[in-house]
């Protein structure tokens, strides 16, 4: 199984442009189930997470061609089968959304229930609430969710309990084909849940008020094919300014949507480094400031984003000062307090706080997490720390970010994957 192995100590210097988002990669994707006519998509990621959805597509009787370069055709002009197996659910727990599109065509789709995962227990009971209010009839079995709407699926007034990125976006992608209104309350906010109702409008469909927490989708029969460019991956983007932060050194972020991480930035500047911002790009430079600490607790959009919060972390390691971190999103993302304490880090995890008491420096050690972004956060206090560290089980990282290495290595970074 492949490593990362990182000399660290060298600041970064140079540029790295930013792939399309992987969450907003996905999901569109899946939209490819509601039309007969081919999908383009383009500022397409190559990650391990869109190839398992491209198995699971083509599994259903999708024509998938990826290449050249970032494009993606996706052609479900007959469907062969509306059953999602485990073996291939269970890879990437996002393809459960299958099942909307699936039930909005078809009228019918067997897909197997995505089980837990490593930072929690995430339920997919509002999902299933929000297709049972659409009319679909689902019942479990074995591991399986069966859901038949007979007839096809008929709009609603949905209010969630509380925000899910997920169950928003499983939801618009049965209501567009339903018969009449939708009217989503409490629904998540996210620049992915923007991007899918932008693919979703260019086909033909009737979303007003994606970004905003009431959404309104009035179903129409069919929708037709389109090309689309995926938005950039705004956890990407800041998962490398993190580590300019982390590291020091000066780094170009380009094809970056600034807007999308409006909560970042003030807490990098508070933390000591400069951002810098043009139309296209944003400059992160920390050359040769201390690391101050800063407090921060993750929320749903336009919070602090949980899929940043190990990264944030990584970085307050090496802050003159104590921080807090608190994370409201998911019951179990700390994995990566054990792995930086490894590396000389002065973490304590009570309940949903870590307190962490800044160190001068990191040492390098074998480490390894269990989910893609605390990867990420033992990559950045890698590239920072003292000596030589080994990232391992990588699988993780090529879930969620394309050439990490290939890019950090561009900015001068010691860094390679070595194959074992
Ligand atoms: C999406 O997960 C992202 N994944 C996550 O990124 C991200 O961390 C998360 O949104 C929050 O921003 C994808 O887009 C593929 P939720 P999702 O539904 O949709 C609970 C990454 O690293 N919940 O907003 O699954 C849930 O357990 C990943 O790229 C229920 O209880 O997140 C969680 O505590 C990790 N029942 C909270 O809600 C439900 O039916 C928010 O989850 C659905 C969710």
């Amino acid at each position: 199984m492949d490593k990362i192995v990182i000399e660290g100590g060298v600041p970064l210097s140079g540029e790295i442009t930013i792939s399309g988002a992987k969450n907003s990669a996905i999901k569109l994707m899946a939209v490819c189930l509601l039309c007969d006519e081919p999908l383009e998509l383009t500022n397409m990621p190559r990650l391990r997470d869109t190839r398992s959805m491209g198995e699971l597509l083509m599994s259903l009787g999708v024509q998938v061609e990826t290449g050249p370069g970032a494009r993606m055709l996706l052609h479900a002009k007959d469907l062969s089968s509306t059953t999602a197996p485990y073996d291939l659910v269970r890879k990437m727990r996002a393809s459960f959304n299958v099942l909307g599109p699936l039930l909005a065509r078809c009228h019918k789709a067997k897909v197997s229930l995505p089980g837990g995962c490593a930072i929690g227990a995430r339920p997919v009971d509002l999902h299933l609430d929000a297709l049972k209010t659409l009319g679909a009839d689902i019942e479990l079995s074995e591991g399986y969710v069966i859901a038949e709407a007979k007839g096809g699926l008929k709009g609603a007034d949905i209010t969630f309990p509380f925000i899910s990125v997920g169950a928003t976006e499983h939801t618009m992608l049965a209501a567009v084909l339903a018969k009449g209104e939708t009217v989503l309350n409490n629904a998540a906010r996210e620049p992915e849940i923007i991007d899918l109702a932008d693919c979703l409008n260019a086909m033909g469909a009737k979303i007003t008020g994606a970004g905003r927490s009431e959404m309104r989708i009035e179903g129409v029969d069919r929708l037709h094919g389109v090309s689309y460019a995926v938005v950039p991956d705004r956890i990407e983007a800041g998962t490398y300014a993190l580590a300019a932060a982390t590291a020091g050194g000066s780094v170009r972020l380009l094809n970056v949507r600034s807007e999308h991480l409006g909560a970042l930035w003030p807490l990098i500047a508070k933390a000591g480094t400069k951002v810098t911002m043009d139309e296209n790009s944003v400059l992160v430079e920390r050359l040769g400031t201390p690391i101050l600490p800063v407090d921060v607790e993750t929320q749903a959009y336009p919070g602090f984003p949980t899929d940043l919060q190990a990264q944030l972390m990584a970085m307050v390691t090496l802050a003159n000062g104590v921080s807090i971190i608190r994370e409201n999103i998911f019951e179990n993302r700390f994995m990566h307090c054990p792995e930086l304490i490894r590396m000389g880090a002065n973490i304590t995890v009570k309940g949903r706080e870590a307190i962490i008491r800044g160190v001068e420096s990191l040492k390098g050690a074998q480490v390894m997490a269990t989910d893609l972004r605390a990867s990420a956060s033992l990559v950045s206090a890698g590239l920072a720390a003292k000596g030589t560290t080994e990232v391992l089980r990588v699988y993780h990282l090529d879930r969620g970010f394309e050439n990490i290495d290939v890019k950090l290595g561009n900015c001068g970074a010691r860094i390679k994957r070595v194959s074992e």
